[in-house]
């Protein structure tokens, strides 16, 4: 079997790995790909992004399956371009990515749906936003509508941060806002494999979004990881997947937006039940560094079957992988690239390149998120301690990371 992970970074890394481990892939190709994938799998240089090549790429090659990492690549549609060509592809279509790829479309399928959600109100222009939230008060959540690598949503706790961040919000043409009740509760994330109404959950994984230790700083695409999490009981699990996961997919069906693919539900465990964040269109990125290491079943069984409407049982690694990221300097505001990254030889766990490149023959950050360290041990503790032990082998004077990645699980 010949295998096609669409993307670059940490996520497609682990996908990639995932097949890697499969006993039935023969070859596996990464477009664009990255130094870390391209131990073991062929990178071609196409980007994620130009669907066309992409298809061409399939078509000659002889692809028997493709996967996508990315959001961007599925809210351009390479799923449907793919399936016009005949070409198998795990992914849902653009019309179906909607679900990420607008708050707005994800909010009223929710509201229509009773899939439980923060209250929510979606506006076109900044005065009546700023009315709204002025009638609402503080704490009080802003989201801009379409995709933001994380990073479109503010949650503020002063009028003035409030203001800020809507004026930055309308700032840009034509944005749709969504202003949402602020939860408070603990968050995790759930994924399934979905085909249809066929939903297949994985393991849990706990991201940590906010840039700095303690949960302080700005929202980031995710600082680290690990799965599976304690606090999550199995009974949560099976409210999540009735209350919301299951019911999510169903919709879709109704709705006329059959959805495919990863499905990924961003929850909140609140005091009035479990509460839906967001969802999104794929696996997380760093979550499918985390949870794809722990899956035994082979990757390449599971999609194929469900394809074709055929539950699998999945089997788990019962050991905890916990996952550091390291990130430029600046990052999620800007990014340094170019510094030089040594002692990934060091390293006695796993390591995924999230943003990384060859430079002159080194290995060079290339982006916000860099590495995720990663470790897998029977205990959170173990995990924890492994993980910053290899982190303390990296060295490049321009990352940064947090230190207290599972502290809360501890
Ligand atoms: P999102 O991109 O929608 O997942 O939002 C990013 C992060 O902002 C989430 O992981 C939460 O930590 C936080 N957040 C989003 N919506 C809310 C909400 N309604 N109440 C509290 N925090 C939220
Ligand atoms: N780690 C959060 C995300 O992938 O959206």
């Amino acid at each position: 079997m010949k295998v096609l992970v669409i993307g670059k970074g940490g996520r497609e890394h682990a996908i990639a790995d995932a097949f890697h481990r499969s006993r039935r892939v023969t070859k596996i190709y990464a477009a664009p790909g990255n130094p870390g994938m391209a131990e073991f799998a062929q990178c071609v240089d196409i980007a994620a992004e130009n669907v066309a090549e992409l298809v061409r790429f399939a078509k000659a090659t002889a692809i028997d399956l493709t996967v996508v990492g990315p959001e961007a690549s599925l809210a351009l549609g390479i799923v449907d371009a793919f399936q016009n060509a005949g070409l198998k592809i795990f992914g849902p279509t653009q019309a179906a990515a909607q679900i990420e790829s607008s708050k707005d479309f994800a909010k009223s399928l929710m509201r229509k749906y009773g899939i439980p959600t923060a209250a929510y109100q979606t506006f076109a222009n900044f005065d009546d936003a700023w009315g709204y939230v002025q009638k609402q008060g503080v704490p009080i959540v802003i989201k801009e509508d379409g995709l933001k690598a994380g990073k479109g949503v503010s949650v503020v706790h002063t009028m003035d941060d409030a203001l800020a961040a809507l004026k930055a919000a309308f700032a840009i043409a034509d944005n749709k806002v969504v202003i949402e009740e602020y939860l408070s509760g603990f968050e995790f994330s759930l994924i399934c494999f979905v085909c249809d109404d066929v939903v297949l959950p994985m393991e849990i994984a706990q991201d940590h979004k906010c840039a700095y230790d303690n949960d302080q700083g700005p929202n980031t695409g995710g600082m680290g990881v690990y799965s599976p999490v304690k606090t999550i009981t199995s009974e949560m699990v099976d409210e999540a997947m009735n209350q919301i996961m299951i019911p999510a997919a169903k919709a879709m069906v109704k709705e006329g937006y059959p959805f495919t693919g990863f499905l990924y539900g961003g929850l909140m465990v609140t005091e009035s039940g479990i509460k839906t964040i967001e969802f999104n269109a794929r696996l997380g990125d760093p979550e499918a560094e985390v949870i794809l290491p722990r899956l035994k079943t082979d990757i390449a069984d599971v999609i194929e079957n469900i394809l074709c409407h055929q539950p699998t049982t999945l089997e788990w690694d019962s050991q905890v992988v916990l996952g550091v990221v390291m990130a430029s300097a600046g990052y999620p505001k800007s990014a340094t690239k170019g510094a030089r990254i040594t002692g990934l030889d060091q390293v006695k766990g796993k390591v995924f390149h999230m943003g990384t490149a060859i430079c002159d023959g080194q290995l060079v950050s290339d982006g916000g998120r860099v590495l995720l360290v990663s470790a897998k041990a029977p205990t959170l503790q173990a995990a924890y301690e492994n993980a910053y032990a290899d982190v303390a082998r990296i060295q490049c004077d321009a990352l940064f990371y947090r230190h207290d990645i599972g502290k809360k699980d501890m």
